[in-house]
């Protein structure tokens, strides 16, 4: 009996950690945990690669660009918590950004940096427009 009691609280107290998590008003479940991860590597390898584009770097911003593009796949499974009902619109915006990451690798294959800049600042743009709505 007293064993049941201690497990019992020690669950209490592991499911009340996870509700206290910074900026977070509910427990996290596992495809929000992935969620999370998938836009963790877009951020570090978005940030990575509009350094190198800046820097006229073509081939580490390529290399990083390769990583989003792989990431991006991931966002179609996405499970939406905010605005859920508007999935047809996520689905739109996510192709719309994909398409972008492919143009950009496109102008990087060319070292066509005029462009490059141009498709960097679309790509930044849909970023906040994405957040804006679903984060
Ligand atoms: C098509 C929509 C969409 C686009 C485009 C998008 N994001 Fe996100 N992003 C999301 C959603 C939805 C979340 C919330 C994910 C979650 O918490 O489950 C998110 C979360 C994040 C987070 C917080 C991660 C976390 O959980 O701590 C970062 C950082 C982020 N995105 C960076 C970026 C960057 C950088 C870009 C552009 C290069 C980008 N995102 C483009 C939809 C998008």
């Amino acid at each position: 009996m007293k064993t049941t009691m201690s497990i019992a609280l020690v669950l209490w107290l592991a499911g009340f950690a996870s509700a206290a998590e910074p900026g977070r008003s509910h427990t996290m479940t596992p495809e929000m945990s992935t969620q999370h991860n998938t836009m963790s590597v877009m951020n570090k390898q978005w940030a990575v690669c509009k350094k190198s584009l800046e820097a006229g770097d073509f081939a580490t911003a390529g290399a990083s660009l390769e990583r989003m593009q792989k990431a991006v796949k991931d966002m179609e499974k996405f499970k939406l918590h905010k605005n859920s009902e508007m999935m047809e619109n996520f689905k739109e915006q996510a192709d719309n950004f994909r398409g972008n990451l492919s143009e950009l690798g496109k102008a990087i294959k060319e070292k066509d940096r005029a462009r490059t800049q141009g498709l960097s600042a679309t790509i930044e743009k849909s970023c906040v427009q994405c957040h804006s709505v679903f984060r």
